[in-house]
């Protein structure tokens, strides 16, 4: 167990295991164009009109001149500095004849909708815009990620949910909340609930993914509500294939690839995606890489406990006659570089299926070993039986009678049970991440007033109104 211990205490400066940065895309930011009716940012002489029962907190980067704004009951502006309305006298030249621009409404946008996020394995690469592809579960936040919604952005997200929603931290207006008591305070301001709604178990302060061999995302419990928001392409490919995690059938290749302790998740994605990834043929390709609990059956029927493997589900952008096909190569290419060498980053065996039937249990290199095996089998199995008859002849052995054999049909509805969940492995506890990221407050960004009113200052309007001050989260 020491051992063990300063191995993971040296791994902890690795890049860790499939934690990742998960950025919400949609914002309320009153510049961004989509978030209009006319598809662009009011100008001189339009009408601003926020509706009257939609709640909503709008992020303003600069300054605007408009000709008028009818705002919401309960709403709140957030001004970056510099930022503000004025009224221009005698019209904007540059701004056309003048429409009633109305801000859309957000309501309907939800945390399970998996084409709502990015993802990336650091804050840099989720600046560079380098995301990584995910299968649907993983798309929307797992237990060790951290949660980003873009600083200089307001937001409305829909976190309506009947299971727990641990993540490890999340990130709002450029402050950082990493404890559960900080940000449930946060979701009970007028921002928190402005920007959340629904009712939501979505939890902070979890801990980080600890095992180098990667964590299981375990969205499973909330694949439901994640696959209500994706529609699934119809399919050509002769075998689609259904990945574990990802709401449709696809078309490709899934390699599953069996690892020892040395192995480590983060290390692996990168090995990929320098070998193969960056080669031009293979360039269209998307890969997801996740741990995933698989249950090991007897003889494909009877359930004797999960193990864990890492799935790597390999997509091309095909379709028609050539769907599946570059991923099937790429498939064979991994596998490749598994036998060639596995043994030196922690892999003990992998094996794919393609969409197009191929898969490498048919591979050449094992067939004579297993027909071999066969032979040998069947050879003890005759053996065996001769003896037992003679044994029986003399009277030496008595046939018992066979125990009742529980029905088959039984045995697969356990398994079918048991495929949901398999055991975790949660790791432990690393004190150096539970740290508290403070990050500084940025003043300004708020008016600073809590008035029942709209107000108007140097930093900004906030308008809060007392009668609507409820709210539909139970944090
Ligand atoms: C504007 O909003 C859309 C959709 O909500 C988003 O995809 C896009 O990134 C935003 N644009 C900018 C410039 O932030």
């Amino acid at each position: 167990m020491a051992l063990r211990h300063n191995v993971l205490l040296f791994l902890c400066i690795l890049p860790f295991a499939n934690a990742l940065y998960k950025q919400w895309i949609p914002d309320t930011n009153f510049e961004n164009a989509t978030n209009w009716d006319k598809g662009s940012v009011p100008c001189g002489n339009d009408q601003v009109v926020f509706l009257a029962q939609r709640k909503v907190s709008v992020y303003v980067e600069t300054a605007h001149t408009i000709t008028g704004m009818s705002l919401p009951v309960d709403g709140e502006l957030i001004l970056a500095s510099g930022a503000g309305f004025t009224v221009r006298e005698g019209g904007d030249p540059g701004c056309g004849s003048g429409v009633t621009a109305h801000f859309k409404d957000p309501e309907s946008r939800k945390w399970f909708d998996p084409s709502l996020w990015v993802a990336a394995t650091t804050i840099d690469d989720l600046h560079r815009g380098t995301y990584q592809f995910s299968v649907h579960e993983e798309s929307v936040p797992c237990q060790y990620d951290d949660v980003v919604f873009r600083e200089g952005t307001s937001f409305r997200v829909d976190v309506s949910s009947d299971h727990d929603m641990p993540v490890k931290s999340v990130s709002v207006l450029g402050k950082k909340f990493t404890s559960s008591s900080e940000f449930s305070q946060y979701l009970s301001s007028n921002s928190g609930k402005l920007q959340f709604h629904g009712s939501s178990s979505l939890k902070v302060g979890g801990s980080s993914c600890d095992d180098s061999t990667g964590c299981i995302c375990d969205n499973s419990g909330n694949r439901d509500r994640i696959c209500s928001n994706v529609k699934c392409d119809s399919l050509e490919c002769k075998k689609p294939l259904h990945p574990v995690g990802h709401c449709c059938d696809v078309c490709g290749a899934v390699v599953n690839v069996q690892f020892s302790s040395s192995f480590n998740f983060e290390l692996y994605r990168q090995r990929l995606q320098h070998l193969f990834l960056s080669q031009h043929k293979y360039e269209s390709i998307q890969m997801a890489l996740s741990k995933v609990s698989k249950e090991q059956r007897l003889l494909r029927v009877i359930p004797f406990g999960a193990t864990q493997e890492i799935q790597v589900l390999l997509l091309d952008q095909k379709t028609g006659q050539d769907a599946g096909k570059l991923a099937e190569a790429l498939a064979r290419d991994v596998v490749q570089d598994v036998h060639n060498h596995g043994l030196n980053i922690g892999i003990s065996s992998a094996e794919f299926q393609a969409s197009s039937g191929a898969s490498s249990s048919e591979a050449a290199g094992n067939s004579a070993g297993v027909v071999v095996g066969a032979v040998l089998g069947s050879l003890l199995g005759v053996g065996l039986l001769a003896a037992v008859v003679m044994l029986y002849r003399r009277g030496i052995v008595t046939i018992p009678r066979m125990p009742s054999i529980p029905s088959l049909s039984k045995w697969k509805n356990s398994s079918e049970i048991g495929e949901l969940g398999g055991p975790l492995d949660h790791g432990f506890d690393n004190p150096m991440f539970d740290k508290l990221t403070m990050m500084p407050e940025e003043p300004g960004l708020y008016g600073t007033e809590m008035i029942n009113s709209i107000t108007l200052t140097q930093s900004g309007v906030h308008f809060v109104n007392p009668v609507y001050d409820e709210t539909d989260f139970n944090a």
